[in-house]
């Protein structure tokens, strides 16, 4: 008998959920689910056998939001199959794209039941049933349910608590967002108008959230936000606690061995997370830091509000803190007026950071935003070449960083079996994944493991046996 044989079922459905973008969108995506439970569905990796899909969509740049159109055309044949057969499936998009057209995604693609943006999740129940209720009218009579309102009650409260059992499939590391939004309006990016003002869960939330995850087995959580390091949740005082005091706090969690964060913006990099850094060991010595450019004209053209000198006295600040520190980082090149020496600057700024990894894009114009109103574009030929020639020294970058790992011991958290028949497999403090010979025994905890190699994307360890005493 499995443990599904005797627990109540209620009609049991399937959601399908298709997640783009970033991390904050894999957690919501969880969330998603996690509200859907009490309603019947189950989470399905099959399209096919779906009643329910929804597109988690990302609008950050033009072709990840060009995707959904293209999904929701393959999505109509689906469904036209399903219906064929008897069956149907009912289609929802959610996600920054649902925030950002609204309407017009129904007017486009009128196979969407639901449009509903980030803020409205935990109404995802309501809009099911109101959506359901038209099913059997005529397909002109149909009329998509839409919800993109910023609501003034808080979301997270709204959402139900991660649940144990969902979260123990979840393995030994997850996400937890705690701030969402973004007050800072980069001239180039939509994030502040899909997602809202920036918003922090308060202090006694995430820590009951945390706390059910580790209980649940989580030993790596990494928190996430926006402008993560901007987070300002209230404790029970009143009083707004900064995410370096949270770092400190969520140390106390027994059980709970690596903290990590994602992403931060280099003008809330205060001293308190600085600190956070220095004395707390759980709190990895990786940071994302995204600089966007190595210019200081392009870096005040893009509303950045700081220098390429701010950010690199910033770096050695971190580095004289946590001297083991490795960075990633993000890049735009060709935004609206950069030159050949704007750019050359964003590669002096890379040689002068060095970057475990970093992640860059071609500048893709945004509606709405202020950068899309900019002369001064950048032809497509130069981004092309502009981005070959960044990720060539990146590139060159992060092979470098894992060569110097050769020879030095890491603690590699332990997380699956190997791809090879008696090897495991885990992740460096540096988000490096690490395979070595060793027994499945080792899964579920941190190791010491000596690095001896490196291979395609990762790295070859050896487990230290501790000398005996
Ligand atoms: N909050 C983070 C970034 C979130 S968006 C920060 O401030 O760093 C993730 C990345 O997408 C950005 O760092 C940027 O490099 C890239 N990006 C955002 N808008 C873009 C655009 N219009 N064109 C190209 N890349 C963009
Ligand atoms: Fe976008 Fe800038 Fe906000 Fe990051 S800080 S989300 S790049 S507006
Ligand atoms: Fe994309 Fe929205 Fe995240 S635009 S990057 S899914 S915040």
């Amino acid at each position: 008998m499995t443990e599904t044989d005797i627990l109540p079922q209620p009609a049991q459905k399937r959601v399908f959920i298709k997640t783009y973008g970033c991390q904050m969108n894999v957690y919501d995506s969880d969330r998603m689910a996690d509200a859907l439970a009490p309603q019947g569905y189950v989470p399905t990796q099959e399209i096919g056998e779906a009643d329910l899909v929804l597109l988690n969509t990302c609008h950050i740049r033009e072709k990840a939001s060009e995707k959904v159109f293209s999904e929701l055309g393959r999505l109509r044949e689906l469904q036209d199959e399903k219906r064929a057969t008897g069956g149907d499936m009912m289609i929802g998009v959610a996600g920054c794209v649902a925030q950002a057209e609204g309407e017009e995604i129904a007017r486009r693609a009128p196979v969407v039941d639901m449009v509903f943006g980030p803020q409205a999740y935990h109404r995802l129940p309501d809009m099911l049933q109101r959506a359901e209720a038209q099913r059997h009218l005529h397909p002109a009579l149909k009329k998509a349910v839409i919800d993109t309102d910023f609501p003034e009650e808080d979301k997270f409260a709204h959402l139900p608590a991660a649940r144990k059992e969902v979260t123990i499939k979840r393995g030994l590391t997850a996400f937890l967002t705690v701030q969402e939004g973004c007050d800072k309006f980069c001239s180039f990016c939509v994030v502040p108008y899909t997602r809202g003002a920036e918003v922090s869960r308060p202090v006694a939330q995430v820590l009951a959230e945390a706390r059910n995850l580790v209980e649940a087995g989580v030993k790596e959580l990494t928190l996430l936000g926006q402008n993560v390091n901007a987070y300002h949740g209230v404790d029970a005082a009143g009083r707004a606690v900064g995410l370096g005091e949270l770092a400190y706090l969520l140390a106390d969690i027994p059980g709970l061995e690596r903290l990590r964060y994602t992403t931060s913006h280099p003008r809330d990099m205060d001293d308190a997370l600085i600190a956070a850094h220095r004395d707390l060991p759980l709190l990895m010595p990786y940071l994302h830091l995204p600089v966007q450019s190595g210019s200081d004209r392009i870096l005040k053209a893009m509303n950045r509000k700081h220098t390429a000198a701010e950010y690199l006295r910033l770096i050695e600040r971190i580095k004289s803190a946590r001297p083991d520190m490795a960075l990633s980082g993000d890049f735009i090149v060709g935004f609206p007026g950069e030159t050949d020496q704007d750019f050359e600057d964003t590669l002096t700024i890379i040689r002068e950071t060095g970057y475990a990894s970093a992640y860059s894009f071609k500048y893709s114009t945004r509606p709405g935003t202020p950068g899309a109103n900019l002369g001064d574009q950048v032809a497509e030929e130069i981004k092309t070449e502009r981005l070959y020639r960044l990720q060539e020294l990146v590139n060159q970058q992060t092979t470098d960083f894992h060569a110097s790992c050769v020879g030095k011991t890491m603690p590699v958290l332990i997380e699956r079996v190997g791809r090879m028949p008696g090897q495991v497999g885990g992740r460096s403090p540096y988000l490096q994944a690490v395979h070595l010979d060793g027994s499945p025994d080792l899964i579920g905890a941190i190791h010491e493991v000596e690095i001896v190699g490196t291979s395609t994307n990762s790295l070859v360890g050896r487990l230290k046996v501790a000398a005996a005493a």
